[in-house]
């Protein structure tokens, strides 16, 4: 699919079969959250923009480089603040905001009830972080809010995804390069990616 990237890396799915397994542990799952997530976000900012910078070895002047541009995690809540400690040893220069959404258990609408955007990130590389992309509802919420106030050049980094959110997030912010480690089969009647790793919320922090 146009815009979307599946990140193809022996690492990355060997990460991704742990927190798939229903016997890891919350401790694990963390940990290896954090760990994925610096590979997908790897990826998803290979082309960063850089700038010639001259740096003093100890020996002599060479040339070096510098990010051009301030890059903003922006994480939804709760399951992207799986992905913000990753993002963070990644770039540790990078500011983070936060977007509170739930998904109403029975329409499956996102309900708004947090944010914290960082300000003055109108130019900044913004990458928003989400584990679980299933309706798109959150996505696409997510994008429209940072679209309408803070702008800059977004992405989408998730973990798994299901057809349904892909095809919802092309359909809707057709801009917006989409990151993933797999798409999986399909959604089921209760919102569920299939076969997904479970409600990632609920596995980061313990509250199954
Ligand atoms: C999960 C997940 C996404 C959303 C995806 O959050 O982290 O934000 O569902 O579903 P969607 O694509 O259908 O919108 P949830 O609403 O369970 O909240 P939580 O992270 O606080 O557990
Ligand atoms: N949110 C999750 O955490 N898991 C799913 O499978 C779908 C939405």
């Amino acid at each position: 699919m146009t815009g979307v990237t599946v990140v193809d890396h022996p690492l990355v799915a060997r990460h991704l079969s742990v927190l798939r397994d229903k016997a890891t542990p919350s401790s694990d799952f963390r940990r290896r959250l954090s760990d994925i997530s610096m590979l997908l976000l790897f990826e998803a900012l290979r082309d960063l923009r850089v700038r010639e910078d001259a740096i003093e070895t100890p020996l002599e002047t060479t040339g070096g480089m510098r990010l051009a541009d301030e890059i903003v995690v922006i994480a939804i809540l709760r399951a992207g603040l799986g992905m913000t400690d990753g993002a963070l040893r990644l770039i540790p220069e990078a500011r983070v905001g936060h977007l509170g959404l739930y998904r109403d258990e029975e329409s499956l609408q996102p309900v708004g009830y947090y944010e914290s955007i960082p300000r003055h990130a109108a130019d900044a590389e913004v990458v928003v972080v989400d584990p679980m992309l299933a309706t798109g509802g959150s996505a696409v919420s997510a994008l429209d809010r940072l679209k309408r106030d803070v702008a800059g050049r977004l992405r989408f980094v998730c973990l798994v995804a299901a057809p349904e959110g892909l095809a919802a997030v092309r359909e809707h912010h057709p801009d917006v390069p989409v990151f993933c480690a797999a798409i999986d089969r399909e959604l089921d009647e209760r919102g569920y990616i299939r076969p997904g790793l479970g409600d990632a919320g609920d596995r980061i922090f313990g509250t199954e």
